[in-house]
C-alpha cells in the first residue's frame, strides 16, 4: 500500500482516471472486508472438533448467554442462520393474513419471512437521511388487518425505536426487529434486545460476528422463548417426543465456538468500526469536492451504529455518471465498494404479486440508484483512508457536472 499520498488532481478530467487508462490512486486495493478468522477462533473450532461433540451443545449455550447479556435480552436461541431466525420469531407472533409492515429498503429476508408464514408485508418508505424504515409512512399504511411491525436496523444502525414502540403499543402490533446488520448497536444506551417482542441476528460469513452460517433470536417473554426453542427442534420436549410440527434449525458447536471466540473481540473491533466511520465522515466534511457530490447517511439520533456497512449516498445530479458508473472508476483507483441494495424490495420480482395496490416508494427507489458501500472494518489503516480519501476526490472531481 501507498503511503505517501500526492496532491488530489486539480483539473478534473475523466481521462485521468484508472478506469479510462489512468493511473490508480493506489496498486494494491483497500480491503473491503476483514474476514479473516485468528488463530484462538481456530483453536475454538477445533477443540469442538477433538470433543466429537459437533451439535448445538456448550458453546451455543455460551454464545446464547453472552449475547442475551450484552444486548439486554432476557433469552436467547441460536439457529441456523438469520433468515431462520426471523422465522422462529415470526411464526409465533405473526398469522396468516395478517399485514405486517416492513420496511421497502431492507435486505430480502425480513420480507420474504413475512411471506413464508402467510402474511401480508406492507411496505414502508425509508427516512431519506438514515435509509431506516420512515415511521411516519409506516403510520400511514397501517390498515385493519396490520398486527405487526418487522423493522430491520439497516447498515448496523438501529431505526427510531421510541417511534416503533409507541406506533406499536397506539394500534396492539408486535414488533420484531431485524438485528442482522446490528450486534452490539446501541438504543439510547442501551442494549436493543431489551425492545420489541424478538430480536434476530445473522452470524454469516460477511456479519461484523461471523461464524459462517449462523442465527439467533432474542426476546423477553418466558412463553415466546419455549416456543421458538420448540419450533427450532421439531416441537420436542422430551427425547422423541414432539409436542408440536417445527423445524430442525439448530446452529452447531463448531459454529458456537467460532461465535464465542470472535465474541471475545467483536466490542473493541465494533469501535475500531466506529471510529472508521468517525474518519469517513471527517473526509467527507472536509474536502468539498467529495461533500458536493456524495453524502453519508445519517444515524437515528439516539442510536449508535455497529456500522456494520458504511454506506454513502451520490448526488446524482452533481454528477455527468450513474452510481453504477462512479462505483466503477472507484473500484479502479483501488477502493473496492458495493451496493446494498440495488433494488428496493417492492422493485423484487419475488414480491410482485404481493404489492396489491400498495403507494409507491419513491425514498427507497431512489437509494436504489445512489448508494454505494466503502470499505467497512476494523483494520482500516491510516494509509487506507489517505487511498479511499484521494480516490474519492479524484472521481468526484473527474465527474463533476
Ligand atoms: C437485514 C438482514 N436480514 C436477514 C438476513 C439473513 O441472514 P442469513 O443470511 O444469516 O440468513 C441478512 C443477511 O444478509 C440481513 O442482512
Amino acid at each position: 500500500m501507498t503511503t505517501a499520498r500526492p496532491a488530489v488532481p486539480s483539473v478534473g478530467l475523466a481521462s485521468t482516471l484508472a478506469v479510462h487508462g489512468g493511473t490508480p490512486v493506489s496498486a494494491s486495493p483497500v480491503p473491503f472486508m476483514l474476514p479473516k478468522l485468528a488463530e484462538a477462533d481456530i483453536a475454538a473450532a477445533t477443540a469442538v472438533l477433538h470433543s466429537g461433540m459437533l451439535r448445538a451443545a456448550k458453546k451455543c449455550e455460551e454464545l446464547e448467554t453472552r449475547i442475551a447479556q450484552l444486548s439486554g435480552a432476557k433469552h436467547a436461541m441460536t439457529c441456523a442462520n438469520g433468515t431462520c431466525a426471523l422465522q422462529l420469531a415470526y411464526e409465533p407472533l405473526f398469522q396468516p393474513g395478517d399485514d405486517i409492515l416492513v420496511p421497502a429498503w431492507s435486505y430480502i429476508a425480513t420480507a420474504a419471512m413475512l411471506v413464508a408464514r402467510g402474511c401480508n408485508p406492507i411496505f414502508v418508505d425509508a427516512n431519506p437521511q438514515t435509509g431506516q424504515i420512515d415511521m411516519a409512512d409506516a403510520a400511514r399504511r397501517i390498515t385493519p388487518k396490520t398486527r405487526g411491525i418487522a423493522a430491520t436496523h439497516m447498515y448496523g444502525c438501529p431505526v427510531d425505536i421510541d417511534a416503533v414502540q409507541s406506533l406499536a403499543s397506539a394500534k396492539g402490533l408486535k414488533v420484531v426487529y431485524d438485528a442482522a446488520q446490528a450486534h452490539l448497536s446501541t438504543w439510547h444506551g442501551k442494549g436493543i434486545g431489551q425492545f420489541g417482542d424478538a430480536v434476530t441476528y445473522s452470524f454469516y460469513a460477511t456479519k461484523n460476528l461471523a461464524t459462517g452460517e449462523g442465527g439467533m433470536t432474542t426476546c423477553n417473554d418466558d412463553a415466546l422463548a419455549r416456543q421458538i426453542r420448540l419450533l427450532r427442534s421439531h416441537g420436542e420436549t422430551n427425547k422423541y417426543l414432539h409436542e408440536q410440527v417445527g423445524y430442525n434449525y439448530r446452529m452447531n458447536d463448531i459454529a458456537g465456538a467460532i461465535g464465542c471466540s470472535r465474541l471475545d473481540r467483536l466490542p473493541a473491533e465494533t469501535d475500531a468500526r466506529r471510529a472508521a466511520a468517525k474518519r469517513y465522515e471527517q473526509i467527507i466534511a472536509s474536502t468539498p469536492a467529495i461533500a458536493r457530490s456524495l453524502r453519508a447517511l445519517s444515524i437515528t439520533p439516539g442510536a449508535v451504529s455497529a456500522y456494520h456497512l458504511f454506506t454513502i449516498k451520490l448526488d446524482l445530479s452533481t454528477l455527468t455518471v450513474s452510481r453504477d458508473e462512479f462505483a466503477k472508476a472507484l473500484l479502479a483507483e483501488g477502493v473496492p465498494n458495493a451496493v446494498h441494495y440495488p433494488r428496493s424490495l417492492p422493485q423484487q420480482p419475488a414480491f410482485a404479486k404481493h404489492l396489491g395496490n400498495q403507494k409507491p416508494w419513491p425514498v427507497a427507489e431512489d437509494f436504489a440508484l445512489s448508494v454505494l458501500s466503502l470499505p467497512m472494518h476494523h483494520g482500516l489503516t491510516d494509509a487506507h483512508f489517505g487511498v479511499v480519501a484521494e480516490a474519492l476526490a479524484k472521481v468526484c472531481t473527474a465527474y463533476a457536472r
